[in-house]
C-alpha cells in the first residue's frame, strides 16, 4: 500500500488511520472536517478533539460514520463504551468529546497502545479503564469493571499505523527488522516461530488462507529449504525469499508481493480470526437494550465473521414451516448499515491506509430471551 509520504510500503491493507504530521498538514481539508457542516463533527468540543487528533497525525477510520452510529446509544446518562482495539484512542478521545458523561473502557492487547491512550485521554481520567488484554476476555474485564451490560461497542481490528510504523515490531515489510509482529509484547508467539517450526503444509494454508497468496505452496517451500540452512530471523530475508519465490511478471504487478505473506503472518501470530470469533458473541450478547455495535474491519475473513454474527441475529430464527414467529425466535437485534460501507473517496486521498475497511452496526432491539 502506498504512502503520500514516509515508508512506500506497509505490511497492511488495513490501518489505524494514523498519518505523519506532514502529510496531514499537506491535505488540509480531510472530508470528515471539510464537510463537517453538521452533524456530531461539527460540534465544538469533538472538532477541538478532532483537530487536535489531526495536528499530532492521527486519523481515525470512518469517524464521522463511528460518532453517528453510537451517537443515539450514548445519549443516556450514566451510558458505558467498550472500546476494544483502543489503539491510540482516535475514536475513543471523539467519543469522549462528544459525550462528556460518556464511561469508557479502553482495551488493547498492545502495551504500548494503553500507554498512549492513557496520555492521550489525561482529561478523562476519572471516567475510563484501560486494560491490556486480548479483548475476548471482555466478559471478564467487564465483569472486573462492575458492569453487566453496556450501551456501545467498537471494534476497530487489525494493526495501527504506529505499530506498523515502528520498525523494531517487525510488522511492515518495508523495513528490516526482527521477525516479531505480536501485538502484545509479551506473547509466546512470533513470525519467526512460525515461519521456523510450521510444516510446510500448515504455512502454505496459512499464506492462501489469511493472506489469499496465490503463490504459497511455493513460498512456504522456499522458506523450509531456507530454514534448513539457517533459521530465518529478519523481514529483510523474508522479503527476498518471497521475491523469488514468484514468478518473474507477478513481481511487477500489485504492490510489494511480500504485503500477503505479511498480512498472513501477523494474523496467525496474534490469533486474530479466533480471537474474533469468541469476542464478538460476547461483545453482542453484553449490550442492553437500545445499545449499539459498530465494527471495523480490513480484512475479508473478518468481515465475514462480522457479517454472519450480525446476521444471525438481526434475523427470526423461527424454524421454517410454523404459521407464526415464535416469540423467543424473534431478532434481537437490527442492522444499521445495508451491506458493508466503504470510506468515502475523499477519506480515501487522505488516508490511503483507510482503503479496505468494511464498516458494519447493528442495534440491540430485544433483550434476550
Ligand atoms: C486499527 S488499531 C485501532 C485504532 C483506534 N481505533 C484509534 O483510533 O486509535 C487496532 C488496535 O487493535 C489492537 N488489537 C488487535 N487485535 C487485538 C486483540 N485481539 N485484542 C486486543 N487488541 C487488539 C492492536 O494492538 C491495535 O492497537
Amino acid at each position: 500500500m502506498l504512502r503520500a509520504d514516509g515508508p512506500a510500503d506497509v505490511t497492511s491493507p488495513a490501518s489505524g488511520g494514523h498519518r505523519p504530521v506532514s502529510a496531514v498538514a499537506r491535505m488540509g481539508t480531510w472530508p470528515g472536517i471539510a464537510a463537517a457542516g453538521a452533524g456530531v463533527l461539527s460540534e465544538r468540543p469533538v472538532r477541538e478533539a478532532v483537530m487536535e487528533q489531526l495536528a499530532s497525525g492521527h486519523l481515525p477510520v470512518m469517524l464521522d460514520r463511528v460518532l453517528e452510529l453510537l451517537g443515539p446509544a450514548l445519549q443516556p446518562p450514566g451510558a458505558v463504551l467498550v472500546d476494544t482495539t483502543i489503539g491510540r484512542a482516535g475514536h475513543a478521545r471523539a467519543l469522549l468529546a462528544a459525550h462528556p458523561a460518556l464511561r469508557l473502557i479502553g482495551i488493547d492487547a498492545d502495551a504500548t497502545a494503553i500507554e498512549e491512550s492513557r496520555r492521550v485521554l489525561t482529561a478523562y481520567g476519572g471516567q475510563i479503564v484501560l486494560v491490556q488484554a486480548v479483548y475476548d476476555q471482555l466478559p471478564q474485564i467487564l465483569a472486573d469493571a462492575g458492569h453487566s451490560s453496556v450501551q456501545g461497542v467498537l471494534f476497530d481490528l487489525g494493526v495501527s499505523s504506529p505499530q506498523l510504523d515502528d520498525p523494531e515490531r517487525g510488522f511492515a515489510y518495508s523495513y528490516d527488522a526482527p521477525l516479531d509482529m505480536r501485538m502484545n509484547q509479551a506473547g509466546e508467539l512470533t513470525a519467526a516461530e512460525v515461519l521456523n517450526t510450521y510444516p510446510a503444509e500448515r504455512l502454505a494454508r496459512i499464506l492462501r488462507e489469511y493472506g489469499e497468496e496465490r503463490y504459497a505452496r511455493r513460498i512456504a517451500d522456499a522458506v523450509v529449504r531456507e530454514r534448513d540452512r539457517t533459521p530465518l530471523r529478519n523481514t529483510g530475508r523474508l522479503v527476498e525469499i518471497v521475491r523469488e519465490s514468484i514468478p518473474a511478471p507477478a513481481r511487477r504487478s500489485g504492490g510489494n508481493p511480500a504485503k500477503r505473506t505479511f498480512q498472513a503472518l501477523r494474523i496467525e501470530v496474534n490469533g486474530e480470526l479466533e480471537a474474533l470469533a469468541r469476542a464478538l458473541p460476547a461483545a453482542l450478547d453484553s449490550i442492553a437494550v437500545g445499545g449499539r455495535i459498530v465494527a471495523l474491519a480490513y480484512h475479508s475473513l473478518e468481515d465475514r465473521t462480522i457479517k454472519r454474527e450480525l446476521a444471525t441475529r438481526s434475523a427470526d430464527s423461527t424454524p421454517a414451516g410454523l404459521p407464526v414467529s415464535l416469540p423467543g425466535a424473534r431478532p434481537r437485534f437490527r442492522l444499521l448499515t445495508r451491506g458493508a460501507e466503504r470510506p468515502a473517496e475523499a477519506e480515501l486521498a487522505a488516508n490511503p491506509r483507510a482503503a479496505s475497511a468494511r464498516l458494519r452496526a447493528a442495534e440491540r432491539i430485544r433483550a434476550a430471551a
